[in-house]
């Protein structure tokens, strides 16, 4: 049996990814400063799956914490959430996101050298792709010319990830670069808690429908798509998180430095996406057209054969999952 470090492990995509990984059996560990989670998601996550989780409130830049926490737990392998992740703020303080998305990479990495842990896994972004690759994004394409601060930590930790892999040969990395995560365990326990107005879709979409908010501005209709409205690759948060066990599997046997996409392979457009949640949940949504979002790009979606031939890891839930469960979560947790 394994144990795992979750960095981040309280966050949306951490806490589901401790639920999936207690069901196949491995020991969880989680540090969180608990900056954008709350302590009670422990305990959901325990809920849900019957079994228990080790927890830390520790700041992962912090290194004296994590040598204590890496000297008493016996850890065989880190998954890193931890990390700013909001794209505007990013724009508006990019002292703050450069500082501690790659302090808290670089203090995980070098306590995992000093205590000899040997695998990585790292929550990176399709936005590593920037805006000029044609599409589907496949994972051998140069990346780069990312569009805001918080784009270019995940470029900047890939890179040394792969430095630091060359001069380890024991060493195991893969980072993962999610698509757009969305929807919520079907427990309806756990899910995306945004602080203040929501930048995402889909947490817009559903305090739209709750009443938290008036009414969804639709960023732009008048781009080069089916319908003018952006084109995206949503996929099931349930998904995402069997990815990280699937990834995890991988580089418990594999060493080197890995880029994998996760994302589903279809794109959606935003029209597409508001008309699912509204026939699945069977709500009248109050949205209307503005303008363009600065840094939007119009389309894009991932090429997930990589994943597949890799991990053995395909998505299985659909559209209508991931707008059903969303708004189940909505409803249960206000
Ligand atoms: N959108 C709206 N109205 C809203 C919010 C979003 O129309 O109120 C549209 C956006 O214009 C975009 C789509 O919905 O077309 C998705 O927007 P999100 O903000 O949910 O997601 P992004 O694709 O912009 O952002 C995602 C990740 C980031 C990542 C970025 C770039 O959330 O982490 O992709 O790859 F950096």
């Amino acid at each position: 049996m394994s144990r795992i470090l979750l960095s981040g492990g309280a966050g949306y995509i951490g806490s589901h990814t401790a639920v999936e990984l207690l069901n196949e059996g491995f020991e969880v560990v989680i540090a969180d400063n608990l900056y954008n989670a709350e302590k009670s998601v422990i305990d959901r996550i325990e809920e849900i799956t019957g079994k228990s989780v080790t927890f830390y409130e520790i700041d992962v830049c912090d290194k004296s914490a994590v040598d204590a926490l890496l000297d008493k737990e016996n850890i065989d392998a880190v998954i890193h959430f931890a990390g700013y992740k909001a794209v505007g703020e990013s724009v508006q303080k990019p002292l703050m996101y450069y500082r501690n998305n790659i302090d808290a990479t670089l203090t995980l990495l070098e306590s995992m050298k000093e205590h000899n842990v040997k695998r990585f896994i790292f929550s990176s972004s399709a936005t590593v792709y920037g805006p000029f690759n044609a599409i589907p994004y496949v994972e051998t394409m140069k990346i780069g010319d990312c569009t805001s601060p918080y784009g270019t930590t995940k470029l900047m930790i890939e890179k040394i990830l792969d430095d630091v892999a060359a001069t380890d040969k024991e060493l195991s990395v893969v980072s993962l670069r999610y698509f757009n995560p969305i929807g919520a365990h079907p427990s309806g326990l756990i899910g995306e808690k945004p602080s203040g107005i929501p930048n995402n879709l889909m947490p817009y979409i559903t305090q739209t429908a709750k009443g938290i908010r008036e009414c969804l501005t639709v960023f732009g209709d008048d781009y080069d798509t089916p319908d003018g409205t952006c084109i995206r690759d949503y996929i099931h948060v349930v998904d995402l998180a069997k990815g990280h066990v699937a990834a995890l599997k991988y580089a418990l046997n594999h060493a080197g430095s890995t880029p994998i996409n996760l994302g589903s392979g279809k794109g959606t457009s935003v029209f597409e996406l508001i008309k699912t949640f509204e026939r699945v949940n069977n709500i009248k949504l109050n949205y209307k057209v503005g303008p363009r979002r600065d840094g939007d790009i119009a389309a894009f979606y991932a090429d997930a054969a990589l994943a597949k031939k890799l991990l053995n890891w395909e998505t299985h839930q659909t559209l209508e999952d991931s707008c059903r469960d969303s708004w189940n979560w909505e409803c249960k947790n206000k």
